[in-house]
């Protein structure tokens, strides 16, 4: 298949969320694991929840009311500094080992990330991984609606300008492999740890 463009989810995919978890230990030597844990469940139902009612609201936000939320169900105390220190954190996630090559290992495609987080919260995570030059950007924040709603999937097809059989999908969310399969995109779906596929009937 000639695929013109890799195109990357980038919060799971490309960079692991979890790799937060030793400044949370910092924070909460016994809660580490839990608070990381629920903190990314509740980023993602938290923007499911808001893009199906009422509508978009930026990721940024959806990452702090989803840290707070994390925190208290977890029993830690919700100071401004820690959470405020925990958001910066979330500009410093560690990239997955076989990230930083992909551009050179693919000299002949546009490698583009599509993440639902804002430029302003992905342009720093590039820049601190000194990644900014081996990727395009494509964020959600810009048509304002969510993956895995089919208007993200097109806006980022409009944004390439190639055909959606000429787009490879990657990610490690099987609510955005559903998302971007559905819309047309051949996907490929990043599974780590081996889980199972769920359920979707799609
Ligand atoms: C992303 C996460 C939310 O869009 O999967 O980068």
């Amino acid at each position: 298949m000639g695929y013109k463009a890799y195109v990357f989810d980038a919060y799971g995919t490309l960079f692991d969320v979890h790799s937060v978890m030793e400044r949370i230990h910092d924070h909460f030597p016994d809660k580490g694991e839990q608070i990381s844990q629920e903190w990314r469940s509740r980023q993602v139902h938290y923007f499911l929840v808001r893009q199906l009612v009422q509508g978009y609201v930026p990721f940024s936000d959806i990452t702090h009311w989803a840290l707070k939320d994390a925190l208290r169900y977890s029993g830690a105390s919700v100071d401004s500094d820690v959470t405020e220190d925990l958001m910066k954190q979330y500009e410093k996630l560690q990239p997955y080992k076989e990230v930083h090559d992909l551009s050179d290992r693919n000299p002949d495609k546009t490698l583009t990330i599509f993440s639902n987080g804002t430029r302003a919260m992905l342009e720093p995570l590039l820049a601190n991984n000194q990644l900014e030059s081996s990727f395009d950007l494509l964020s959600a924040d810009d048509p304002k609606v969510y993956k895995p709603h089919p208007k993200a999937y097109q806006h980022a097809q409009e944004e390439l300008g190639f055909e959606k059989d000429e787009i490879l999908f990657f990610s490690s969310n099987p609510w955005d492999i559903t998302g971007a399969a559905s819309y047309g995109f051949h996907t490929a779906w990043v599974n780590r740890n081996d889980d199972k596929w769920p359920e979707l009937g799609i």
